[in-house]
Order: C-alpha cells, then structure tokens, then sequence
C-alpha cells in the first residue's frame, strides 16, 4: 500500500487535502493523472449504466431538504456505536473494536473463543450490546493497554450546515451521506417527465459526505468522496430477478475494465436491514485484506414508501395495462468512484523483471490499466532531439491531443522515457526515429507485451480508435 501510495503521489495521482497546511484528514485531492483517472471511470460507469433503453441520468444537488434524512432514517439510525477509552483518550468503533480483537483471538489459535464472540457480535444491536461485549470479553485498548471504557454511545455520521444567515436547529441542512435520496425525491419527476414504464432506472454520480471516525487506508473509507448510484424501479415480485441480473451485469463492469476473478469475490449480508431481501457486496482484494467496493441491494418499497409518508406526495405508479397501483420495489447498486479508483490502481500495480536495452535486467514497474481507464493514452517521443524529429514528433502529438490525452517527452535515453510512462500506465508510445524521415512511419509500442510495430503516420489515428473505442461489454 505504501509503495502504491508514495507513486500515486509522486507522479500526481493523488495528494493529500491541503497539504501545505498539513493536510486535512480523510480528504484527498486527485492530481493531473488521477483527475483523469477518475473521469475515464465515472465516463465507463455511465457509459455501461446509461447507454440502454430502461436507465435515464440525473444529477441532483448535494444540500437536500433535511425531511429527506428523517424520511431516509438517516437522522435516527445513520450512525456508528462508538467507545472511549478514557486513559489514552482513543475513540473507536465498538464493532471494530470487538472484531480486530476476534481477529486476534484467531491468529492465536484460539478458534472457537473467537467463533462464540462472532456470534455475538452478530446478533448484537444496541449500545448495550456492544458494551457487554467489550466488557465480557475483556477486551484492551489496543494503545493503552486499559480496560477503562465509557459506554458505548451513537455518533451519527452526517455533515451538517446552515442555510440562509441564521444558524439556529432551523436552518440545519445535511451534506449528502450517499446519493441515493436525491434519485428517490425525483422518482415522480423522472417517471413524468421522460413517460417511462416499470421497469426503469435512474443514474446519478455525485459527491457524498460521511464525518467517518476511522478513516483509513488512502481512499479506501474517507470524508468526502464520490459515489456512482443506480436505483431500479420494478413491480413487486420481480425483485429477485433484476436483484440476479444486476449483480452479473456489475460484476462483469468489473471484469470488462481488466480486473480478474481472482481479486474480486461476492458476499452476502449476514444482516439484513428489515425491509431488505437481498443484500451483496461486491469485494476486492486490497493489499491490506478484501473490502466492499460496491453493493447491490433489494429494498423493497421501503424508500418511496417513506419519502410518501413524509412528504405527502403520491409516489404510486399506475400499471398502463393493468390499471394496478403500487410502490415500486427498488433495487439497488451502489459503487464508490473513488474508493473503486484505489481498487483500479492497486490492480493495475505490477513490478516486474525486464530486459533493457544492453541485454541486462532491471525491474520494470507498471500500472496495467484497461486503455480507457489509463489517464494518458499515448506518449509521443522523438528518438533524438536532432535531424528534424522533434518537429515531426510535434505534429504528431499535435496531431493526437486532439482525440486522446497525450503526452510529449523528450527528456534522456529512449528506455528511462518508455519507464516513466509504464509507471503512469500510458498504453501507447509513439516513437519518432530517423525511418519516419525516410518512409513517415513511427514506431507504436503496446505497454504490456513492449511489442513494437512500425505504423504509417496517416494511419495512426485509425490505428488508436481501434485501441481506444469504448468497450462494447463496459
Ligand atoms: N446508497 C447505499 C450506500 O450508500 P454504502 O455501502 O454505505 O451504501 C456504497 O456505500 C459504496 O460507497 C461503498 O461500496 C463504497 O464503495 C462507497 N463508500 C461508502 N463510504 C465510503 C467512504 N467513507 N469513503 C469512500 N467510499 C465510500
């Protein structure tokens, strides 16, 4: 993680938030590559969610009226059971707390101990369980040693802020703690206004909040990040088909841009929220453990079903064939851009033992991307800096910049050039050498294999829209 870390930030990926003044914990900025990077992921998202005939896009505004929370549960229940302990003054979630603990109790063999405490935990809900837990268990506090807790008490984990001059419990406003809400307030203005029939969705990517307590791992679990959120509106008793078809389809989203099998895994909720009958998460494997990075859920009608009760405003849809009136159900898929972004990256990290351009051995790092995620697409290098090729390389990249992101660079030995853009994941190097002068063809070296081929410079173009059309299966 830290090798991913320190290269994402020294060749601009991503910087911590307002470094210059210390940073500013769990928020972090995307640099020139990393700003194209997530752009080519949010643009294969939409692309794969938006590009069909039963899914329309919205963008909704971030501040919401504050009913839409209470309808949502989020002012009672969007909150985590957090503990202090009152030596080293450390505050942590109690779940966590318990499960790094049943953790450690397994690497000491100590199975079925941990096995008793899971279970526990499994079914424990209330401040009070949790307490109990910690207590019974004896559990310490992994900095200070103590067992000197406070009772466990809800934090809930929205932003607030203030509209209009006065900052009274009046004029509280939330940040967003997902997008979600903003497509269901707009579920009537959608279904109106683009005359569509069940079963239908409705797409959004925008910006969220959530005040974590433990932010951790780089972009993994932050305070301000991005989600890319899915609702779809199907009659009741077709949930678990369209539950079934959305897991495969947004599985193989993850397969189409390159990852493999092997880093991804799909797990079941041991819990279910009550009005839910099906919940998944779509897992990776980071380098620090398997995480979430996207969900898929089935929620019945229990969001327009609230949003209807708390606004007062009919939510129903009336079947065109049947004249039948109900609350569609929803399903639901729900992927962080950002916390995604750091799943790509870390997949595409590879070092690896190549040869050089002398017969020797050196170690080749290389960020694999899919083409259309990789931030620069092809990297433009004259030879040598003399004998007219780097007014001919200049056209070229000319030339290219006007379809894809693309680089220049002329600085030192052909092999360091070819290095420096593995490292940032270019597909594409086009180099210039003193053959283009003669016949005007360049040489194209693909980023995986090193192949290089020898390509006329009037067909490059063609060449790259081949390469980097947008993925029919995306
Ligand atoms: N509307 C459902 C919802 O928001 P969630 O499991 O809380 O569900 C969905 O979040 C996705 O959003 C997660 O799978 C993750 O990719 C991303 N996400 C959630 N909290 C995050 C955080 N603090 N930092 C980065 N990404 C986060």
């Amino acid at each position: 993680m830290d090798t991913i870390l320190s290269l994402a930030k020294r060749r601009g990926f991503v910087f911590q938030s307002s470094e210059i003044y210390g940073g500013l914990n769990g928020c972090w900025d995307f640099g020139p590559l990393g700003v194209e990077l997530l752009r080519n992921l949010k643009e294969q998202w939409w692309r794969a969610m938006t590009l069909r005939d039963d899914v329309e896009g919205l963008d909704a505004a971030i501040l919401m009226h504050p009913r839409t929370w209470e309808a949502s549960g989020h002012v009672e229940q969007f909150a985590d059971p957090m503990i202090d302990n009152r030596t080293s003054k450390a505050r942590y979630r109690a779940d966590t707390l318990i499960e790094e603990f049943i953790d450690r109790l397994r690497s000491k063999g100590k199975t079925a101990d941990a096995d008793a405490l899971s279970e526990k935990l499994r079914t424990a809900s209330s401040p009070d369980d949790y307490y109990r837990i910690i207590v019974e268990a004896n559990i310490p506090d992994p900095v200070s040693g103590t067992r000197d807790w406070t009772p466990v008490r809800y934090f809930n984990l929205m932003f607030t802020t203030h509209v209009g001059p006065i900052q009274d419990s009046s004029s509280i406003v939330y940040l967003r703690p997902e997008t979600a809400q903003g497509i269901f307030v707009n579920f009537r203005n959608v279904l109106d206004s683009s005359r569509r029939k069940l079963p239908f969705g409705i797409a959004q990517i925008g910006k969220a909040f959530r005040n974590e307590i433990n932010t951790k791992y780089f972009l993994y679990r932050t305070r301000e990040f991005e989600q890319m959120e899915m609702q779809y509106f199907v009659p009741p008793g077709k949930e678990q088909e369209y539950f079934d078809y959305w897991l495969e389809q947004r599985y193989k989203w993850f397969l189409s841009l390159g990852m493999s099998r092997e880093v991804l895994r799909i797990v079941p909720h041991e819990k279910l929220a009550h009005y839910a009958t099906a919940a998944v998460d779509i897992e990776f494997k980071f380098p620090f453990g398997w995480g979430e990075i996207e969900g898929v859920h089935s929620r019945t009608d229990y969001d327009l079903r609230r949003h209807q009760e708390y606004s007062g405003k009919r939510l129903e849809y009336t079947d065109p064939f049947t004249g039948e009136k109900y609350i569609p159900y929803v399903i639901e898929t729900s992927v962080g851009a950002t916390r995604s972004l750091m799943a790509f990256l870390c997949h595409a990290y590879t070092e690896e033992d190549a040869p050089t351009a002398d017969g020797g051995r050196e170690k080749r790092t290389v960020l694999r991307f899919h083409p259309l995620l990789a931030p620069v697409k092809i990297a433009v290098l004259p030879l040598v800096n003399k004998e007219g090729m780097p007014e001919r390389a200049r056209a070229i990249y000319r030339d290219l910049l006007r379809r894809w992101k693309a680089q220049y660079d002329d600085s030192g030995a052909i092999g360091r050039r070819y290095r420096r853009q593995d490292e940032i994941g270019t597909p594409y190097c086009v180099t210039i050498d003193g053959q283009t002068l003669d016949d005007g063809t360049v040489t194209v070296r693909e980023r995986d294999s090193m192949m290089q081929e020898r390509i006329p410079t009037e067909r490059l173009v063609e060449y790259f829209s081949a390469k980097l059309s947008p993925n029919e299966d995306a």
